[in-house]
């Protein structure tokens, strides 16, 4: 049982239909002419209440294509310290754009709102100035956190007293969507800009969304050509997204239960407690004794007794769930790491 992460959620059988129905349709010539591309970024738009989207290979290119826009060369991107786009990007923000990055302390994914009024200075002749301020929901390194509304709220209006526009890395906003009991479109209220992955909780089999003005996105195509990714034809995919926009979201909050029931389980484990303060969304981070060693090392225990975890620290483990798994999949679970905890005792 493949726990690595929820991009490993295979394409729902009503999305491969589409995916084949699209094979026998030829896709359009323009960069923006295919028909399933456009439905999809028609309704991606309409989802997060944004007037374009533009179809992106991974939600990592659509953060990096809104860093670009929005930060001019020498400029500071602020974001909480663990953010994505300064961990898991390849530096992208530095090699692709030139900018700065400043990472603030944070707690559950926010960001402190002191350190980000402080940090959120306008530029001088000697420093730099703060271009864009990324946040991050759901935040993967504290485990799925969700920043919650006031909180958005908060940063938001901090940026926009200080004229700093707001950048989503939205990857998993359905997550924190349905763990707020909000739609997308409330969340993404409180930024001008947004990317979000139609292929991790929402199975698609792969592609991202760059969300924001029409203006921006117009931009936004050529510099997505300008990185590689202008991709054609992509009506395949684009079909298979549209039908995971349609049908996936309102599938998350069991996602969300399966995870929380899971925690529960696996934290009453001799050895193991949980590394988050609860199961906010889909992910699952567990803490090892040092008894049970390296993450590491349980972790290929683990998979010896079937089940893939990835090592998030030096003894900490990530499971993430998506809709392939569900209640009945735990007593499975429970009983791998059992066996891996008596291989360590
Ligand atoms: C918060 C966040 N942002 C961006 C990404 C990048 O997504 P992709 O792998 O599609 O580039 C991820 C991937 O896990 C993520 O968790």
């Amino acid at each position: 049982m493949d726990l690595r992460s929820d991009f490993l959620s295979r394409p729902t059988p009503e999305m491969v239909e589409a995916m084949i129905a699209a094979a026998q349709r030829r896709g359009g010539f323009g960069v923006r002419e295919d028909h399933h591309v456009r439905e999809l970024e028609t309704l991606a738009a309409r989802m997060v209440g944004k007037e374009d989207a533009l179809f992106c290979a991974s939600c990592g290119l659509a953060n990096q294509i809104a860093i670009h826009l929005q930060c001019r060369r020498g400029s500071t991107l602020l974001a909480e310290a663990s953010s994505h786009v300064f961990t898991s990007e390849a530096g992208g923000p530095a090699a692709l754009s030139g900018v700065m990055c400043k990472g603030v302390p944070g707690h559950e994914g926010i960001a402190d709102f002191d350190a980000v009024d402080e940090v959120l200075v306008a530029g001088d002749a000697q420093r730099s100035g703060v271009d864009l301020l990324v946040i991050e929901n759901t935040h993967v390194r504290t485990g799925g956190a969700v920043v919650d509304m006031p909180a958005l709220e908060r940063l938001r209006g901090l940026a926009r007293q200080r004229g700093v526009p707001v950048h989503l890395d939205g990857s998993r906003v359905f997550n924190a969507a349905a763990a707020l009991n909000v739609s997308a479109a409330e969340i993404c209220a409180n930024a001008d800009s947004v990317a979000f992955s139609l292929n991790k909780g929402l199975a698609a089999p792969l592609g991202a969304m760059l969300a924001g003005s029409a203006a921006f996105i117009d931009e936004a195509v050529r510099v997505r050509q300008m990185f590689g990714g202008g991709w054609r034809p992509a009506g395949i995919p684009a079909a298979a997204g549209r039908v995971a926009l349609e049908t996936m979201p309102q599938r998350l909050a069991r996602d969300h239960t399966v995870a929380g029931e899971l925690g529960a389980a696996l934290a009453g484990l001799d050895g193991l407690s949980l590394g988050q303060s609860r199961v906010w969304t889909n992910l699952v981070l567990l803490d090892l004794d040092e008894r049970l060693g390296l993450a590491e090392n349980f972790a290929q225990a683990l998979a010896r007794h079937g089940v893939l975890a990835i090592p998030f620290g030096k003894r900490r483990l990530r499971l993430a769930i998506y809709y392939e798994i569900g209640l009945e999949d735990i007593p499975f679970i429970v009983d791998a790491f059992r066996k891996a905890i008596v291989e360590f005792n």
